[in-house]
């Protein structure tokens, strides 16, 4: 049978293209020599309808709501499995062993700690510095405190891979807590040899002298929702990842960038603008209709935080599980949280109204995942940076996909000039 191809006219030229078709049977067209051939470019602004790379990681069909990585559906690695061993699946490729999974932890374990020389960036900051200010600033500090393991040589760099990997992973982990008890005026509290969550939770909530008593639901729901954070295909900081790793830069610095692009409130940010407009409902005692009327009027700043998704024309799979699971927990924890009942609320009117019905608009990852955060203990300020210590793994196995591709190119997009054609340069006294 003959391979498929793509024909296209233009300037009554005819081109063929090669198609490429994915393990999932995603249909691409291969453009690469189309504007060799055609003097064209393809445009697509904000990269819609572009494949900027083949990847093996995680394969997202958004019109059927679906969600795998490295092919195990989201709701079995979500029932079965927990933050750090889906981080060694997205990773390496592979569910680990015992005897895996026990090295993995214990690189995780060891390189838990921040050195001292480090801990005094932290005391640049003004305590009212916003987390992810902090969190970008300290975490492409890594390169410098780790130049051995840093040296923007893809070759040296992958050999220290998995120890570069585990404490990229686990030193978030840590700045994150730090970032919490510097901006509350608290000492900073060492990790210990504790599972990653509960070290986490130690390193937030302990004092010097009284130690965090793990409690075994909200282990669970701090590994949740980290998990379903761990990767999610080419997003706009997955991007930034690749795109950076793409100019030969290593591991820290690349992700770097991942954590400054997950910062804006269409992306990473979006949690704490659901926190907050879910906490504004509250307090002015009404049923949400002003924020529904609002988000309508096509403005982006007034968009409905939690809801539509670049990829998913369906529900996004995290935001069901994540969803179900804010009931489970503040049942488990004996809580119960008005702001829940407000979103679920929230949620039923925008899926009745045709606005967003017509569009496709359905709660994404962020709707819920604050409710949880809530629930733990966790401020508000401090949902994005969570979300950037769930995302590692998709950011690390990413930067690997690009740093051990031989034949990678740099990403390099073109553009449509639409500026001002060409024109003499002019003296001073003849301007305007
Ligand atoms: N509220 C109101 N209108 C919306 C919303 C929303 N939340 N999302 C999309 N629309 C409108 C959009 O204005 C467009 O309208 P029109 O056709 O009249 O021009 C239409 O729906 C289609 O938009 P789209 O092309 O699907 O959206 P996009 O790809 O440009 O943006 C998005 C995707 C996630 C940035 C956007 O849905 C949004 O701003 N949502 C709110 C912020 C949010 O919750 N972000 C978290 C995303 S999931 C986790 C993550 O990636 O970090």
């Amino acid at each position: 049978m003959q391979a498929p191809t793509a024909q296209i006219k233009v300037d009554g030229k005819e081109l063929t293209l090669p198609v490429m078709i994915g393990s999932e049977g995603e249909k691409a067209i291969d453009a690469r020599n189309l504007r060799k051939d055609s003097g064209y470019i393809f445009y697509d602004q904000g990269y819609g309808n572009t494949g900027s790379c083949e990847s093996a990681i995680t394969y997202l069909d958004g019109d059927n709501g679906i969600l795998r990585h490295r092919g195990y559906p989201i709701e079995q690695l979500a029932t079965y499995s927990d933050y750090v061993e889906t981080a060694y699946l997205i990773i390496y490729g592979e569910l680990p062993n015992a005897k895996q999974r026990q090295q993995f932890s214990r690189r995780l374990r060891d390189n838990a700690a921040i050195g001292t020389q480090m801990q005094r960036i932290f005391e640049g900051f003004p305590e009212s510095a916003p987390p992810m200010g902090m969190l970008t600033s300290i975490v492409s500090s890594l390169a410098a405190y780790y130049p051995e393991l840093a040296t923007n040589n893809f070759e040296k760099d992958l050999q220290n891979f998995d120890l570069a990997a585990a404490m990229a992973i686990s030193k978030i982990r840590s700045i994150v807590a730090m970032i919490y008890r510097y901006r509350h005026g608290l000492p900073f509290i060492h990790p210990r040899d504790l599972p990653f969550a509960d070290n986490f939770l130690h390193m937030m909530f302990s004092d010097p002298y009284v130690a965090y008593q793990p409690i075994p639901e909200v282990t669970r729901a701090l590994n949740l929702l980290l998990l379903l954070h761990a990767d999610h295909e080419q997003n706009c900081s997955t991007s930034t990842v690749r795109m950076v790793a793409s100019s030969g830069a290593n591991l820290f610095t690349s992700i770097a960038a991942g954590v400054c692009a997950l910062s804006g409130p269409l992306h990473g940010g979006a949690n704490v603008a659901v926190m907050q407009m879910l906490q504004s409902i509250h307090d002015e005692g009404d049923d949400g209709t002003r924020f529904i009327q609002a988000a309508k009027g096509g403005s982006k700043s007034n968009r409905l935080m939690g809801f539509g998704h670049a990829v998913y024309r369906n529900f996004d799979p995290r935001a069901r599980i994540i969803g179900k699971a804010c009931d489970e927990v503040l049942t488990r924890l004996g809580k119960s949280d008005p702001l829940l009942d407000i979103a679920k609320n929230l949620e039923q009117a925008a899926l009745k109204d045709d606005y967003f019905v017509s569009r496709k608009l359905y709660p994404n990852v962020d709707f819920y995942s604050g409710i949880i955060m809530r629930a733990l203990g966790i401020p508000t300020d401090m949902f994005t940076v969570m979300f950037a210590i769930g995302r590692a793994p998709g950011w690390i196995a990413n930067w690997k996909e690009v740093a051990s591709n031989t034949k990678g190119r740099i990403y390099r997009p073109r553009q449509v000039y639409v500026g001002t054609p060409k024109r003499d340069y002019t003296s001073m006294d003849q301007r305007a």
